[in-house]
């Protein structure tokens, strides 16, 4: 049906256009109790062998919204009914900013790609940590995802950071420290450990001065050199972080040719971060190689390309406790969280699994 619905009519707008009607729509599904309750009741995980505790954090579910859908935490409520596990809100920046100009959200369909140069629009920390604080109607784990704000420099990019992680850490279930995206000009320099070491420091004093010791994690690149990945996983041991979340979008197009289908997507040569399926094999990749250089001393979540109950379960097994997604959704459709759990669910009861944990790592070495 959603299938349809997009190739007939969603696909001849604008993107971006399609993505704020659905944000707007999510907006009234958020304020109308009854209906956000019903929809939580029949979408949302409920099978007790699906939860999963990471970082002292329940989670309903192992499958997650990755950062970018929800940039001001507008719909937390509303994706954790469609059957979100958690949902990740951002990126988030300290202050107020429109992003990129438009257009900079583009289709790849061959590839089941998308292509973005958001540039981290969003009304601002402070905005955010308004909606934060509202009471919730339905249940819903929520990660904040905060980034440099384009205008500052780098010198004063800590400072920037800290700025959100004090205004955010204490609304957060967890904190995640974005160096990873591609459309603000330096950011990914930061992943160099050099300067990640003192962001990530700066940003742990904060979230480990919240009432409940806000988890904390970065979030990094799949361009990242097998050696910086391994240097980060260092880094992050070693300052007792939480977790890392890999990965982000790709500056790469020499990914994933094979998916498509001969003739290249109009768009695939936009400037920006690709991700979807063409960013599949690499962010697993990055898992393989995170989870043999921290084995389970960090919570590992892993995001890129994931489409379907196959790819969760093989992220699971090769280390990840946690499995986000957002590409795949413009073309699965709303039910597509909910869908992955249920065919989840089964696969566990088929196996005889009652606790997640017996799957999570098994095939890593
Ligand atoms: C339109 C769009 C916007 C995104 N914005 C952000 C963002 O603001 N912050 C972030 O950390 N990741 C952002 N991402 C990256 C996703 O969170 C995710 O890491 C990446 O898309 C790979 O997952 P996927 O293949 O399931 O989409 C964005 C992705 C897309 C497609």
């Amino acid at each position: 049906m959603y299938r349809f619905v997009f190739t007939q009519v969603l696909s001849r707008f604008d993107p971006e256009d399609v993505h704020h009607l659905t944000v707007r729509a999510l907006r009234l599904l958020s304020v109308t109790p009854a209906v956000k309750r019903l929809v939580h009741r029949r979408l949302a995980p409920r099978d007790p062998a699906l939860r999963v505790r990471a970082f002292g954090v329940h989670f309903p579910g192992p499958f997650g919204l990755a950062a970018g859908f929800d940039k001001d935490a507008g719909c937390v409520e509303a994706m954790s009914a469609l059957g979100f596990g958690h949902v990740e809100v951002g990126t988030i920046t300290a202050h107020a900013q429109p992003g990129n100009a438009r257009p900079r959200l583009f289709r790849v369909p061959r590839a089941r790609g998308i292509v973005n140069r958001m540039g981290f629009n969003n009304a601002g920390a402070g905005a955010a940590a308004r909606v934060l604080s509202r009471p919730r109607g339905v249940p819903a784990v929520v990660g904040v995802n905060i980034g440099k704000t384009k205008v500052v420099p780098e010198s004063e990019a800590v400072q920037d950071y800290v700025t959100s992680a004090r205004a955010l850490a204490p609304l957060a279930d967890y904190l995640v420290v974005n160096v990873s995206s591609p459309n603000t000009p330096g950011l990914r320099d930061l992943q160099a450990v050099g300067l990640l070491r003192p962001l990530l420091a700066a940003v742990k004093e904060v979230a480990d001065a919240t009432p409940r010791r806000t988890p904390l994690l970065v979030k990094i690149a799949p361009d990242l050199a097998d050696d910086d990945v391994d240097a980060i996983a260092d880094l992050a041991l070693d300052l007792g972080l939480d977790g890392i979340i890999a990965t982000n979008t790709t500056i790469r197009r020499d990914l994933g040719a094979a998916g498509r289908g001969g003739r290249p997507d109009e768009h695939w040569d936009e400037t920006g971060g690709l991700s979807g399926r063409p960013l599949k094999d690499r962010s697993l990749e990055v898992l393989r190689r995170l989870r043999a250089r921290v084995g389970d001393r960090l919570t590992l979540v892993s995001v890129g390309g994931v489409e379907d109950a196959d790819d969760v379960w093989e992220r699971l097994l090769a280390g990840a406790t946690l499995v986000q997604g957002y590409s795949a959704m413009i073309y699965e459709g709303p039910l597509w969280a909910h869908r992955i759990h249920r065919e989840l669910s089964r696969r566990l009861r088929r196996r005889g699994v009652t606790d997640l944990r017996e799957v999570i790592g098994l095939t890593a070495g």
